[in-house]
């Protein structure tokens, strides 16, 4: 019922995924940083397929994927910074919150009846080309249940949410490269904000864009972006960070090659050489690998805070985060 599938320079099957869409239908999308649950942003029905798919609460907006910013221009209004920053990183990791047109046909609940978009032009191929095929934007948020892992593979995708008529397609894109999602930038509030750190860092922005909030802001701007939750990417077991010592009963996330602590019933290495991008492309595969109910818990080594490592450290603690008690339980 959902098939894997390989589009390559086939025609045909470009032709059955944009058929698809136009009935409204979901699709496991490439991008560089995660897989997405993508469908067309202008259709009701879609929109809210992916809403009930993810069990994402309504209140949390979905990203549309552009494919030129000419497309971005015709659902949100001009913003100074936008040429100079969808210049320089688009296409790419970088998601930006614009003001939407009121004209724009794109459904509400998309942005959960905000005023504002989020919106980026992602560095596939694949992805590119479908969006260009179809000729509308495509909403889609990370392909996995709401508060789980992100996916970085068709095959993470298919084991969440497989054999169901909602998502006939899961386009195999190969693994994505940054394996991290976007960073998001807030162009609406008076300076740019940034909402969640990514491979595009705050030290970059700031060489296109000076006036960017600086990390002690991300606190403030996390309280104001909606889907910002403190548990996210959670595996189904629990997750500690800054490990420097194991537990027989643990798998161990290391990082490097001093230092790691020994005992762990299973070891998986983000980057032997120390590599925080290799980190970064590594991290969700690894928790998902990890994520086995006879490991009492994964424990990750520390990983430097610098550059990309932000963002590792982000997506790390919110894993981290306990489920909320349940009441009654
Ligand atoms: O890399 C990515 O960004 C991936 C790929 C698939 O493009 N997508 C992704 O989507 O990470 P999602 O839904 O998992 O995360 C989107 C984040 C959420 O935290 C949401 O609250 C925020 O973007 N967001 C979306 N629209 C927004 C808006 N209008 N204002 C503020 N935050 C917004
Ligand atoms: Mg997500």
């Amino acid at each position: 019922m959902t098939e894997i599938i390989k589009p390559g320079s086939s025609l045909e099957i470009f032709a059955r995924i944009t058929h698809s869409l136009q009935e409204g239908k979901i699709i496991g999308l490439p991008t560089e940083t995660v897989y997405g649950l993508a469908g067309d942003a202008t259709n009701e029905h879609a929109i809210a397929t992916i809403f009930a798919l993810k069990n994402r609460p309504s209140f949390n907006p979905l990203i549309c994927h552009f494919c030129s910013v000419q497309h971005v221009l015709e659902h949100c209004e001009m913003h100074p910074d936008l040429m100079a920053l969808s210049q320089t990183f688009w296409p790419g990791p970088l998601t930006l919150v614009l003001k939407r047109k009121k004209t724009s046909p794109i459904v509400p609940l998309v942005s959960a009846g905000l005023d504002t978009l989020a919106v980026r032009i992602p560095d596939h191929p694949v992805a590119q080309e479908i969006i260009e095929r179809y000729g509308h934007p495509l909403a889609a948020p990370s392909a996995n249940p709401s508060e789980a892992i992100s996916p970085t593979s068709p095959q993470h995708i298919y084991k969440a949410f497989g054999e169901n008529p909602a998502l006939p397609f899961i386009v195999d894109g190969g693994s994505c490269q940054v394996g991290l999602e976007s960073t998001i930038v807030d162009l609406t509030q008076e300076r740019p904000v940034l909402l969640r750190p990514g491979q595009i860092t705050c030290e970059d922005l700031k060489k296109i864009i000076a006036d960017t909030c600086t990390t002690g802001d991300v606190e403030n701007a996390r309280i104001r972006a909606p889907g910002m939750m403190k548990r996210h990417y959670a595996p189904g077991i629990p997750l500690r960070m800054g490990a420097t010592s194991v537990q027989p009963d643990e798998a161990l996330l290391a990082f490097g090659q001093k230092d790691i602590p020994e005992g762990a019933r299973c070891t998986l290495n983000l980057s032997p050489a120390g590599n925080l991008v290799e980190a970064a492309t590594n991290l969700f595969k690894m928790l998902h690998a990890l994520d086995e109910p006879y490991y009492h818990a994964i424990a990750v080594m520390p990983i430097p805070q610098e550059g990309i490592g932000i963002a590792i450290n982000d997506r790390l603690r919110r894993a981290a985060t306990p489920c909320p008690a349940i009441k009654g339980a």
